[in-house]
This record gives C-alpha cells, structure tokens and sequence, in this order.
C-alpha cells in the first residue's frame, strides 16, 4: 500500500514528480508545486503510519504481570493503536510483465485466501460481541475489520489481475463461538509464521515484482499484530480464569491444535469442510511453498520463517508475550531437515 494509497483525505499519485524532477528551464506553475507538496505530505503520513503499525510501546513504565488488567490494556492498546488507516479502494496495483502475471494468476491459492479471511472476519467479529470489556470489545471489533479489509485487498487484487473466482459461500458464524476464535487465533499463528518465510523468500527471490510484494507488505504485518494480541489474550484469558475452569480451557485449546494438526498433515483433505469450516485454511501456506520455496530447501525455509518471525514482532513492546509455539515446533523440526 505504499504506492498509492489515502491517508487522512490525501491520495498520493505516483505519477506526481518527485521534487527536483522539474526541467530547470521551467518554472514550476502553483498548482504543480501545490500537487508537488501535497504528494510530498502524504508521502510522509504514510511513512509515519508504516512505522506506527511495527513499532509500539506502552508509555506506562513497569512490570506488567500476565492476566493482570494492565495486561489486558496494554495488548488492547497495542492493537488499537498501531491500526494503519490505508484505503484498499484507492491501492494501485502495479502492472505486472505477462510472465509475472501468469505467475500471479496460476497461484492456487486465491479462493481460499479469500474465504479464510471472510471466515475470520465473522468469528472474530462473533467473539468480539460476547465481550464486556468496552476496551478488548473494540480491540476485536478493529481485529475483524481488519481481517475484512483484508478481504477487500484480495478482491481488489483479484479484479485488478483479472483472477476468476469460484462463488463464495456464505460466512456464518461458528455454533461454539470461542471454538471459532481459538482456531482463527491458532491457525494464524501457524499461517502467519509460515506467510513470514515465504514472502521474504518471494521478495529476496524475485519471484514476484518487487512492488506487488511492496503493496501487499502491511497485510503480512497485520496478521503479526494479530497473533501477538492473540497469544497475548489466550495468556490473560488463561491467568483470569478461576483455577476449576482452567483444565476444560487447557483440554479445549489442546483439541484445537489436534484439529489445526490433522488439517495440516493432509487428513483434512479427505474429509468434508467440517461443521467449523475451517478445512481450506490450512492449505493456504501449503500450495503458497510448493509454489514459491522451490529455490530453497526446507531448511533454510525454516530459518527465514524464524528470523522474519523475531523481525516482525521486534518492534512491539517487551513486556507482551510472543508467540512461542509454532517458532519453538519450528526449531525442533529443523533440526531434522536439511
Ligand atoms: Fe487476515
Ligand atoms: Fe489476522
């Protein structure tokens, strides 16, 4: 989005010369030296919200205790605070060579990008509204607009490259409300560190233009913020639980990754979409290395995801908990891979 995208009432027009692109032998009229600063402002608007949504910390001092309602206001303020404004409506696509557009439009992965985040979207947005707290009500409720607008990305780049879609299907939300976060939360994690890898791998690799990898940056970003408020909420949910409630908490996130681990070793494959629907997210970062890691070897794929995922989440205060889990798999499994 850092083509060409609204900021605060401003759109910035890449077309717009830059500063010091004026032939010297004219003098630049005041409407082109106005266009000039304004483009030159919003330049700066958007610099400043990309840094925003990677860097946040709490301005209260102290130790923060896991559970605490200070916990709790800080991961919320984390997420609310570190949203970045870009309109998807106004993206400018880059128009892509033909060998990069068949390259683009051969990935098999559209249909389920975009209904994986139309199913996010309505759980988290179903979990949001079972909340009190007015402060983790709208961190949720700014979590699945985002998880939307992601979807809105999608489709904008869906039409842009002249991508056919099958016919979604309609979004509802889950029966057991908290089953429907928990998976979206987890399966996040797994994706997420996974979308880490493969993208600095498409980037380094040239796989794809340098300035699609560029426009679709902040949405890799956002599902970091998301899993670092997600992890940081299953550890306040956890610590706020009464000590008989915490076991039936532990088994269900515990039945969670046993269905997130059967979708991903293939099983899922076998069945139908399950009363969740949560089958076809897990072949989301599949196909996306089968069809991008070629170059690398599991190995190094691995210690990309690993140095992308401490990157990404180094901007963010210390104090809040990291994802730990789907990292520390990695780092187990790596030791068994070349
Ligand atoms: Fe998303
Ligand atoms: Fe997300």
């Amino acid at each position: 989005m850092k083509r060409n995208f609204e900021a605060d009432g401003m759109t910035v027009d890449p077309l717009v010369p830059e500063t010091g692109s004026q032939s010297a032998s004219t003098t630049p009229s005041p409407a082109a030296r106005a266009a000039e600063v304004a483009a030159t402002v919003a330049r700066a608007a958007i610099d400043q919200a990309d840094y925003a949504m990677r860097n946040w910390t709490d301005p209260v001092e102290g130790p923060v205790r896991a559970g605490s309602p200070e916990h709790l206001r800080m991961f919320c303020n984390m997420l609310l605070q570190t949203h970045n404004p870009y309109k998807p409506a106004v993206i400018d696509w880059p128009k892509l060579s033909p060998e990069a557009l068949e390259r683009v439009t051969s990935l098999p992965i559209w249909d389920i990008a975009v209904q994986t985040e139309g199913r996010a979207s309505i759980r988290v947005h179903s979990f949001a509204r079972l909340q009190r707290d007015p402060l983790l009500r709208s961190a949720l409720e700014m979590d699945g607009d985002e998880e939307a607008r992601h979807k809105v990305v999608l489709a904008k780049l869906v039409e842009a490259y002249g991508i056919q879609l099958e016919p979604e299907p309609e979004y509802l939300p889950p029966s057991d409300i908290e089953w429907g976060w928990l998976v979206t939360g987890y399966s996040e994690c797994i994706d997420s560190f996974a979308a880490f890898g493969l993208f600095a791998a498409a980037k380094d690799s040239g796989y794809f233009p340098a300035e699609l990898v560029e426009t679709f940056e902040p949405v890799i970003q956002e599902e970091g913020r998301h899993i670092l408020f997600f992890v940081n909420w299953v550890a306040w949910y956890r610590a706020s639980l009464p000590w008989w409630r915490r076991p039936a908490f532990a088994f269900k996130v515990f039945r969670v990754w046993l269905f997130l681990i059967r979708e991903r070793i293939g099983l899922a494959r076998q069945i139908e979409v399950d009363e969740h629907g949560g089958a076809q997210d897990a072949n989301f970062p599949m196909n996306a290395a089968e069809t991008l890691a070629d170059s690398l070897t599991p190995g190094s794929m691995i210690d990309l995801c690993l140095v992308e995922n401490d990157r990404r989440m180094a901007g963010y205060d210390a104090r809040l908990l990291r994802p730990t889990t789907v990292p520390k798999l990695a780092r187990f499994a790596r030791r068994f891979v070349k």
